[in-house]
């Protein structure tokens, strides 16, 4: 029997597409690392399905790859050495949205998005937002820890999941965690496999936290002469005690990009801005806006536009949305770099990547979440051709984030994109005793085989 006839007689509930056309689609993500066609796709419908497939992989020795929505950064759900792509996208349950408990149950194919409409509509609140949140999956921000603007004030993924339940390479189903808020029993399991980016265990349910949802929420957008007044500002704004829900960063290439598709006319000079968010339940959420306001203005604010009503915050965030799509037009290539810094060290990354920018000849563009140092650093470019070069200046890029104390990735995970650069970050003793923990959930490295680790 091939391969595709023994999957769809082993998991008869799902769906199981050859390699060709149907399963093209699974062959990529949004890493731009290109394709990686698998040799069958398994589109799980229940747990049991899950364990069969494991199962079966054990036995066959063929790899398996779990996989979301498909909008991972760094290539985490691209199937490097063939095998199965075990995509849960059919597991798209809401189990439960409970008020009394403030946790929700569900299952990893849910679209964030359409998890936080659901809460919301209680008076509750999921805030972990990475932008993909229109078409990704929980369970893809879970094998991510995926962050997002709200970050900077509410923490990331791992700060809201209680509990999991999945299913380890050898097809033993486990329950992690407990759905109360608090618990400290043993080991914290439920923490490694959020992250593990699909190489521990396969996630098929989670028990999310949810806080209640501020009432009020206020936007403004100020547009400064450079990215150092901006970046200025953000020190100026934590300096004074405030603690925006979102202070989002553009530097001066990244705001000639998104001038012209903008929603609003910047004034004549703009060289960076923030889109700075605050939210609560009172009075004060307007004061701490203008607070923010007249910090960016103190720094050298060109305009602060702050927004009037929601039709105006959401066109202050279609702006900060449009950025990727915008740098397109500056140069049709990007390579895309997530690194994170103390933020007390961004206005000299930002300096630095100019200069790496200058140094190697391209243009640079670098917009994000300040507020907790996490830069989206792109390096731009015209042809394939240019490719090889663009990686050594991202290499220096790395490198001076790591210098700097900061990381390789603040959000989008190392998959297959970061890997080369796990032991500049950690060492030798911290990456092997994690190959070591990945032994001992999958001795036979078939779940998700070459992520993460160099
Ligand atoms: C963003 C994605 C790239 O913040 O993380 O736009
Ligand atoms: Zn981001």
């Amino acid at each position: 029997m091939t391969l595709v006839a023994e999957l769809s007689a082993l998991v008869p509930g799902a769906t199981v597409l050859p390699e060709g056309e149907r399963a093209a689609p699974y062959e990529r993500d949004e890493s731009g690392l290109g394709r990686y066609p698998p040799q069958a796709v398994v589109l799980a419908r229940s747990v049991d399905d899950v364990v069969a497939v494991l199962r079966y992989s054990r036995e066959k020795r063929l790899p398996v790859v779990p996989r979301g929505a498909g909008t991972g950064k760094s290539g985490g759900a691209l199937a490097e050495r063939g095998g199965i792509v075990l995509s849960l996208e059919k597991m798209d349950r809401i189990v439960e949205v409970s008020r009394a408990d403030m946790v929700c149950v569900v299952q990893p194919g849910v679209v964030l998005e359409t998890l936080q409409k659901a809460v919301e509509e209680q008076r509750l609140f999921y805030p972990p937002d990475p932008n993909s949140q229109a078409m990704c999956s929980i369970g893809g921000n879970l094998a991510h820890n995926a962050g997002g603007p709200r970050a900077v004030k509410y923490g990331v993924t791992s700060n809201y999941v209680l509990a999991l339940e999945a299913v380890l390479p050898d097809g033993t189903v486990v329950r992690t965690g407990h759905r109360s808020w608090k618990g400290v029993a043993g080991y914290d399991l439920t923490h490694l496999l959020v992250g593990s980016e699909g190489t521990l265990a396969v996630i098929t349910e989670a028990t999310l936290k949810l806080i209640p949802l501020p009432r009020r929420v206020e936007t403004l957008l100020a547009v400064f002469p450079d990215e150092d007044a901006a970046a200025g500002a953000v020190q100026a704004i934590f300096d004074a005690g405030l603690l925006p829900r979102a202070c989002e960063l553009f530097d001066g290439p990244t705001m000639r990009a998104v001038g012209p598709r903008a929603p609003f006319k910047f004034p004549d000079g703009v060289g960076g801005a923030l889109l700075i968010e605050h939210d609560g339940h009172g009075d004060g959420v307007t004061e701490e806006l203008a607070r923010s306001g007249e910090l960016c203005t103190s720094q050298g604010a060109l305009e602060v536009l702050a927004a009037q009503d929601e039709a105006q915050r959401r066109k202050l965030w279609e702006t900060r949305r449009m950025v990727s799509v915008a740098l397109t037009d500056i140069r049709p290539f990007k390579i895309s770099e997530d690194v994170a810094v103390p933020r007390g060290q961004l206005i000299e990354m930002i300096r630095a990547v100019r200069r790496i920018g200058e140094k190697h000849g391209f243009p640079t563009a670098s917009y994000g979440h300040a507020g907790d140092g996490n830069l989206h650093v792109n390096l731009l470019f015209r042809g394939a051709d240019e490719r090889a070069r663009g990686e050594a200046a991202i290499d220096e890029v790395i490198e001076t984030a790591i210098r700097l104390g900061g990381t390789i990735t603040g959000e989008h995970g190392v998959g297959l994109a970061k890997r080369r650069f796990l032991r500049k970050e950690q060492g030798e003793a911290v990456v092997a005793l994690q190959k070591r923990l990945k032994r001992a959930f999958d001795p036979d490295d078939l779940l998700n085989p070459g992520k993460i680790f160099p």
